[in-house]
């Protein structure tokens, strides 16, 4: 039907005739000639229809509507010299309409322009709702075609690295990964459920006690939790797993596999090795587990500083066992006013919704002076003072910001300040590509409300040989892959030794019983010769977000769900017949609230 793709012809193609196929992106009449922007998967090109050329060509091309499927047959020639069009691809030819024929026109009016002159402003639920038409356009074949890009040279590097691929069950039991699960009725065994993988973890595993070394898989994942622009209730990762690694060795090769796919899709050349922090010193001066390194700001812990002074909020917090820490926000003296930083102001609020009661704060006049409100200018000495300028580094126009109480709040209210007004103050570079490993994560963390210890990963990561004394405060042999602040990836070595992996569902609270039932496979795999092993496995459309400069994971991925897991254009989920209820021996117990 074609001979050529729109967005391939160029002036070496002048004088040749051509067939094309594509999609009306505009027409334009211009008084006896007509223009028309043809487009396809790999661009556009302007046909030009003159009525003296071909009658019947322009009589058909008077009435064509946008978005109409056609069929052109002309010749390339080159566009006259005052009608070049250099930010198109194709503007120094055209093609001259000899026929035109219409294979499909739209029978009727589009829910939004599709052409790339109009492309923007058109809301997401609508996009998402004629998501085939929004997939016409550029910004979606880019993004789509970028994580294409990325899949395949992430297949290619793990392939010329002996890895295999290798497909694992979606209908199974839960894999514990720490969100709640989708679950599927059986019919053939009734009253019993599937749960769709959170990941394919226990599976990965099982495959290096299968002898298979080393398993890779652009793997679908379901996880039923509260969605945000960076989550999805199913979303795909670049699942890893090998045997007779250790964990340097399995950094070195991921460092390697995300250089290859830098490369491939952005022309980067990383420089590797990729930094590394503990996790303990991400959480000590950035207050969270994966740190944004491309601006400063970091926290300083200034506990000892205050600990003795009158202000209580300060030394009381000190005397709980909590901590005070600071950030100094550079030319944050002038940018923030009291008002944004007191009860009502938006950086307060930023504070609060860290749960922080709020923030206290001393601001460096030009000149080095510093002005401190109420009850800390009050309670400072001046050792005191010119410690905290050279330890938080704040220099004339600084403001410090301080947050005071228990260590994890505060943490987690500097973080969030610190990340809201490298934002707001527009102090994020751009164009920075910062990678971090974060390692030596602890292998619990308390859960608060059931009074129990939870797996900060997920309960298969083996602890620091080290630490094997006391499990329950063990560093765990695990790593994140973060990147401008967010989490690319994660893995860890697995525990391969039956014993441990029990000792280990014993202190996260399972009774041998309960362990048994929901892990007995996998025990029992591990009683059975299982070799040394670790993985990791990166979130593709977190990286693909990352890659395209998206905000969404939505805009990588083809057919998305809404914030509310709802995809709009099928509209699923929906309601399953009594007929179909009954079979599968399930009953709705669901009340319309209406
Ligand atoms: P983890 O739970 O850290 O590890 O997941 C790995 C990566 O998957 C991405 N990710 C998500 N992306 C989109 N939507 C979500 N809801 C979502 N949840 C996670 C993140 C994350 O870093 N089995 C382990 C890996 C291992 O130990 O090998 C696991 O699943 O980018």
């Amino acid at each position: 039907m074609r001979s050529h793709s729109c967005g391939d012809l160029r002036t070496n193609s002048i004088e040749t005739k051509v067939l094309l196929c594509g999609w009306v992106d505009r027409r334009r009449d211009h008084g006896g000639v007509i223009f028309i922007d043809l487009r396809d998967r790999s661009g556009t090109i302007q046909i030009t229809v003159d009525p003296d050329l071909g009658p019947e060509a322009f009589a058909i091309a008077e009435h064509l509507r946008c978005e109409t499927v056609l069929q052109v047959e002309g010749m390339v020639r080159a566009r006259p010299a005052a009608s070049l069009n250099e930010r198109l691809a194709t503007g120094a030819v055209e093609v001259l309409a000899q026929q035109l024929t219409v294979l499909n026109a739209p029978s009727r009016p589009l829910p939004f322009p599709v052409s790339v002159h109009e492309e923007e402003n058109t809301r997401e639920e609508l996009r998402l709702r004629y998501r085939y038409l929004d997939l016409r356009r550029e910004r979606m074949r880019r993004n789509l075609t970028l994580r294409h890009k990325t899949i395949q040279t992430a297949r290619n590097f793990l392939e010329t690295e002996g890895f295999i691929e290798v497909e694992t069950p979606v209908l199974t039991r839960s894999t514990p990964e720490g969100a709640r699960d989708y679950l599927v009725p059986s019919r053939v065994c009734g009253g019993e459920w599937f749960a769709l993988p959170q990941s394919p973890q226990l599976f990965k595993q099982l495959l290096m006690v299968g002898g298979l070394e080393r398993y890779y898989q652009v793997a679908r994942c379901f996880r039923d939790e509260d969605l945000r622009a960076d989550r999805q209730p199913e979303f795909t990762q670049l699942d890893l797993e090998m045997s007779f690694l250790g964990q340097e060795e399995i950094l070195e090769l991921n460092e390697r596999l995300i250089a290859a796919i830098w490369k491939a899709v952005q022309g980067v050349e990383l420089q590797l090795p990729l930094p590394r922090l503990t996790w303990h010193e991400a959480m000590e001066r950035y207050g969270c587990d994966r740190p944004d390194t491309r601006y400063g700001m970091e926290l300083t812990n200034v506990s000892d500083l205050v600990a003795g002074m009158g202000f209580k909020v300060f030394s009381g917090a000190v005397a709980a066992g909590g901590s005070v820490k600071c950030i100094a926000v550079p030319g944050g003296n002038d940018a923030l006013s009291n008002v944004r930083i007191k009860p009502g102001g938006d950086v307060f609020s930023e504070a609060q919704k860290a749960g922080a009661g709020g923030l206290a704060f001393i601001r460096v006049r030009e000149g080095g002076e510093i002005d401190t409100i109420g009850a800390i200018k009050d309670n400072l000495s001046e050792t005191a003072k010119a410690e905290l300028l050279a330890r938080t580094g704040a220099t004339p126009g600084s403001l410090l910001l301080f947050g005071a109480g228990d260590t994890a709040t505060v943490n987690k209210a500097l973080d969030r300040v610190r990340q809201y007004l490298a934002k707001e103050l527009g102090l994020v570079p751009p164009g920075l590509w910062n990678f971090l490993w974060v390692v030596d994560f602890p292998m619990f963390e308390r859960n608060n409300d059931e009074n129990r210890l939870e797996a900060l990963h997920h309960p298969f990561c083996s602890p620091n040989p080290a630490d094997i004394d006391d499990l329950a405060s063990a560093r765990a042999q695990a790593y994140d892959l973060v990147l401008n602040g967010l989490e690319l990836g994660g893995g860890s070595l697995r525990i391969h030794k039956a014993e441990l992996q029990r000792q280990v569902l014993h202190t996260i609270g399972l009774a041998p019983e309960e362990a048994e039932t929901q892990f007995g496979f996998l025990l029992e795999a591990l009683e059975l010769g299982a070799p040394p092993h670790g993985g990791i496995a990166f979130g593709v459309d977190r990286m693909v977000m990352l890659l395209a400069g998206e905000e969404s994971i939505r805009d990588t991925i083809a057919f998305p769900k809404t914030q509310q897991a709802r995809c709009l254009l099928t509209g699923a989920p929906g309601a399953a017949s009594n007929a179909q209820l009954a079979e599968l021996n399930v009953a709705s117990t669901w009340v319309d609230s209406v």
